[in-house]
């Protein structure tokens, strides 16, 4: 990275309230953003993507980059994440992959055998970084706008870079699209672990290329989404899959960080995972998102480690009565103050049809709010 001009530095975003909360500090104003703030709430939204596919809209720069800021711009939210998906190294490979509405990722060629994978892993992970020209201006001209907003608002909004973890990428490739149980999955790492692990491992590789193109290309924080890890056996997780998530962070980690900056503040996060938080809490991570199953503090006590917490209320309380949905907001960060520090968010990602005024509402609560 270039890192004399990465927005850390150039434009303050190591200040910003979400980078220093992060790493451990409690601003005065506890930083919010919701996972899927861009998106078919938005009428905005719906309005530029009513043509092409989702994975065109993630190749366009100038689609992908005004898509992102959109959510910036409505709700004030204190930080961007990176308008993409999960899947978009793998298409940048070559791989071929759609994202099919109101599904998800469907690959036309799963992954079925130990050919197969053979296969896939033979393809060169350089190809995310050699290929990623769209991504890498997509992130400079986002995080362009963010300045220009950052300096309106006077308060620096960071622009956040995201992965799927390789156990959610691989759940999807083996199974060749969404899936309730992910049995092909938690089937292959028991049939044949051999061939798991070189999946893994390989996804690793692709995933934290993908990672890395971002922060390089001027993303000040990073959240690596193991969205579907909640469905292993702690065991399972511990020794077929953390190796390869701890893989995929490291490609962060070696990158050359701005003078100035400690390092790149990187969260970890998937659903259902009360069980093993404690295990992702080992990861190399600045941060641990947390569902809207396990209060917060109970999480905090469950880690053992003095991790940021980012969460966590239901996306259900988006559609309660205001006042409803202030007491579960209020209760969060109230549970927030067990850990060094506090992200609000959503359990999961805000739901499609959720009313974008509900999570303003949640933003200037969260802003407004003073502990006691
Ligand atoms: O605002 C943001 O959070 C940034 C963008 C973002 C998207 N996908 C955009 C998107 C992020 C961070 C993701 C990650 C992602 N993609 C995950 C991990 C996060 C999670 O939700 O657990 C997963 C599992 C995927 C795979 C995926 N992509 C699914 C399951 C779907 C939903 C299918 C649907 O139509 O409901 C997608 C599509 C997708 N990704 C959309 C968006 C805005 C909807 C596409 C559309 O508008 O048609």
């Amino acid at each position: 990275m270039s890192t004399s001009t990465h927005p850390l530095t150039a434009h303050g975003t190591a200040q910003s309230r979400l980078v220093r909360a992060l790493l451990g500090d409690r601003p005065a104003v506890t930083p919010v953003w919701f996972m899927r703030q861009a998106g078919r709430s938005l009428p905005e939204y719906r309005a530029l993507r009513s043509q092409g596919t989702m994975l065109q809209a993630c190749l366009d720069p100038a689609l992908a980059s005004e898509i992102t800021m959109q959510p910036v711009r409505r709700h004030g939210v204190d930080a961007a994440i990176f308008f993409s998906d999960i899947i978009v190294p793998l298409a940048l490979l070559g791989i071929e992959v759609e994202i099919a509405p109101g599904r998800g990722p469907v690959f036309s060629q799963p992954l079925r055998t130990s050919a197969d994978i053979a296969a896939a892993v033979r393809i060169d992970p350089a190809g995310v970084r050699e290929r990623g020209e769209a991504i890498a201006d997509a992130v400079g001209r986002t995080t362009a706008m963010l300045a220009d907003l950052s300096a309106e608002r006077g308060e620096a909004i960071p622009l956040i870079g995201f992965a799927g973890a390789p156990f959610t990428l691989a759940a999807y490739l083996v199974e060749g699209g969404p899936s309730k149980d992910h049995m092909a999955a938690r089937r292959l790492i028991h049939e044949d672990p051999a061939a798991w692990e070189a999946l893994t491992m390989w996804l690793a590789e692709v995933t934290g290329q993908f990672l890395a193109l971002q922060v390089s290309a001027g993303a000040s924080a990073a959240q690596l989404f193991d969205s579907w890890a909640g469905g292993l056996a702690p065991a399972d997780y511990r020794n077929s899959v953390l190796p390869a998530s701890a893989a995929a962070l490291d490609a962060v980690r070696a990158l050359p960080v701005p003078d100035g900056v400690d390092h790149i503040p990187l969260v970890h996060f998937g659903v259902g995972t009360g069980e093993i938080l404690a295990d992702m809490a080992t990861l190399d991570i600045d941060a641990l998102g947390v569902d809207y199953r396990v209060p917060l503090d109970e999480a905090r006590r469950r880690i053992g480690r003095d991790l940021t917490m980012q969460g966590n209320l239901d996306p259900a309380l988006l559609f309660a009565p205001e006042a409803v949905r202030r007491a579960a907001v209020e209760r969060i960060l109230d549970e927030g103050r067990l850990s060094r520090a506090h992200v609000f968010n959503l359990g999961h990602g805000v739901p499609m049809d959720a009313d974008p005024d509900a999570i303003s509402s949640v933003v200037r609560m969260v802003h407004e709010w003073q502990a006691a």
